[in-house]
């Protein structure tokens, strides 16, 4: 966290007006501890494409700022851009006349859609369902707990091979009950990368009669220009039998300006069960496709103008520097000792790991060298790892990179003061056993959570909270933010 603006006084409303010089000063200052993504060194969260197609979205994004797609019969230019997306998407999903499909803010939004078409159409076919239930892979994204959680859905959760990372096939099949309302599978799942067993799921989907989504969040574009370039990309699309709707981003690896994305459906049918309608109060009739009611045409207008600025060239050659890119990352971490990418990971996103190092120190560490590595937890038998999800923006500084990464490796084996995980765990154990359910005070502590903002260093909370069961885990997380927001 930013130390400065956690000491900066919250504002209040001035009263008289500021210059726009002092306005756009105190903006500047604001995100002067943010890891910088236009370096190319914050390996994920941000996509770049360059400055001239960045450019364009932008500027395309602020002519479009204040249109509204509430109501597209008022804004006609709204149905044009997101008719069009949708066509784009579904050429590159393989779609046929009859997918259909909406544009929304992102990828959680396009689950949360996805999901609760699911359900409405469960209603409606299947009215003996009042338990809904949704199979759920370790591996699919937490958007669609969240989904579960708002819509009223029990996950099902099922698990993966441990070495490659697919989803198992036959525990899918084992989960599927009468209440039953969808599966759920990845193309990739984001943590390393891996595609799932798209094919054989389709298979069960269609056997068992059920809904099958493939979260396309991060892979429906690059995946798609993939395998039209010839890269031996398994189908996941509208191509595999028993596939029933498709999330892809447009703000990931479209590379589009934030937020936006597109959840595709096999037919109008299911897409009508996204849809909300209301009629019955004093206000104009609301006609939502998604969640979002009033929404700015910014993300609309700056994706179309991106992704007409690039063309499919321009995409193909964003990712083959990318997958090159990527190939180097990957053998040149496996060639460091004490390191090991897990799985193998079928676009440009990964994660790796180390059997000797706390990884969480590594993490802090490649920070403190300049690039940004995202710490995940350790589930089951896959170890604590970091991630990486490298695009255009990143693909210049892998030399750069690996560089950090040996001299963060060789810091943290000297560092004779770094974080033991096991010993963490031990205290963590000890602390549960003592004290229970009333440990949050005690946990707090040990994490080095503080009122007021993070620790400078992350190793030590991120190693608590892996130490945590989940359900405490999230406690923990949520009352944090809790605490740090107004
Ligand atoms: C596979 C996958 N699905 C869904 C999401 C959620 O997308 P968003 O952050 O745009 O809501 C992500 C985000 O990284 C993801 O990786």
């Amino acid at each position: 966290m930013n130390h400065e603006t956690e000491s900066t006084p919250l504002a209040t409303l001035p009263f008289e007006g500021q210059t726009k010089a002092a306005i756009f000063e105190a903006l500047d200052t604001f995100r002067s501890g943010d890891v910088s993504w236009r370096s190319g060194r914050m390996l994920g969260y941000t996509y770049n494409p360059g400055a001239d197609p960045m450019e364009v979205a932008h500027e395309a994004y602020m002519q479009y700022l204040t249109e509204n797609g509430l109501d597209w019969t008022v804004f006609p230019s709204m149905h044009k851009l997101e008719t069009d997306l949708v066509h784009i998407v579904r050429e590159l999903l393989r779609g046929d006349e009859a997918v259909v499909g909406s544009c929304t803010s992102g990828g959680t939004e396009s689950i949360l859609c996805a999901v609760k078409a699911a359900r409405e159409y469960a209603r409606a076919h299947k009215p003996h369902i009042t338990q809904p239930e949704m199979v759920l892979p370790e591996t699919a994204h937490g958007a669609f707990h969240k989904a579960c959680l708002y819509f009223g859905i029990k996950p099902v959760m099922t698990g993966y091979n441990p070495q490659t990372f697919h989803a198992d096939v036959d525990a899918i099949r084992n989960a599927i009950t009468e209440n039953t309302i969808l599966i759920v599978a990845s193309a990739p799942g984001y943590a390393q990368g891996v595609i799932d067993p798209i094919r054989e799921i389709g298979q069960v989907a269609l056997e068992r009669g059920v809904l099958f989504h493939v979260d396309g969040c991060v892979g429906g574009i690059h995946l798609s220009f993939m395998r039209r370039m010839g890269h031996d990309v398994p189908d996941f699309d509208f191509t595999v039998p028993g596939v029933t709707s498709i999330s892809a981003d447009l703000h990931k690896y479209a590379y589009a300006p934030k937020n936006i994305s597109c959840v595709l459906y096999r037919s109008k049918e299911i897409r009508f069960h996204q849809y909300f309608s209301n009629r019955r109060n004093t206000c104009y009739a609301l006609v939502n496709p998604g969640v979002l009611s009033t929404k700015s045409g910014g993300p609309y207008a700056g994706a179309w103008a991106l992704m007409h600025f690039l063309g499919e060239a321009g995409y193909r050659r964003i990712v083959e520097k990318v997958q090159d890119a990527t190939r180097l990352l990957v053998d040149g971490i496996n060639a460091i000792e004490g390191l090991r990418v897990l799985g193998n990971p079928d676009m440009c996103m990964f994660s790796f790991t180390s059997d000797d190092l706390n990884i969480f120190e590594l993490a802090d560490r490649i920070r403190l060298n300049g690039f940004y590595m995202q710490p995940q937890f350790t589930h089951g038998e896959t170890p604590a790892n970091l991630h990486i999800s490298m695009n255009w923006g990143t693909s210049d500084v892998v030399d750069d990179g690996l560089a950090a990464l040996r001299k963060s490796v060789d810091e943290v084996r000297a560092d004779s003061g770094a974080i033991n995980l096991t010993a963490v765990r031990a205290q963590v154990q000890g602390l549960l056993a003592d004290l229970g359910p009333g440990a949050g005070d005690a946990l707090r502590d040990l994490a080095g959570i503080t009122e007021g903002g993070l620790p400078e260093r992350m190793a030590l909370i991120n190693s608590v909270i892996d130490a945590l069961p989940d359900e405490l885990a999230e406690h923990m997380l949520s009352s944090y933010m809790n605490e740090v927001f107004v």
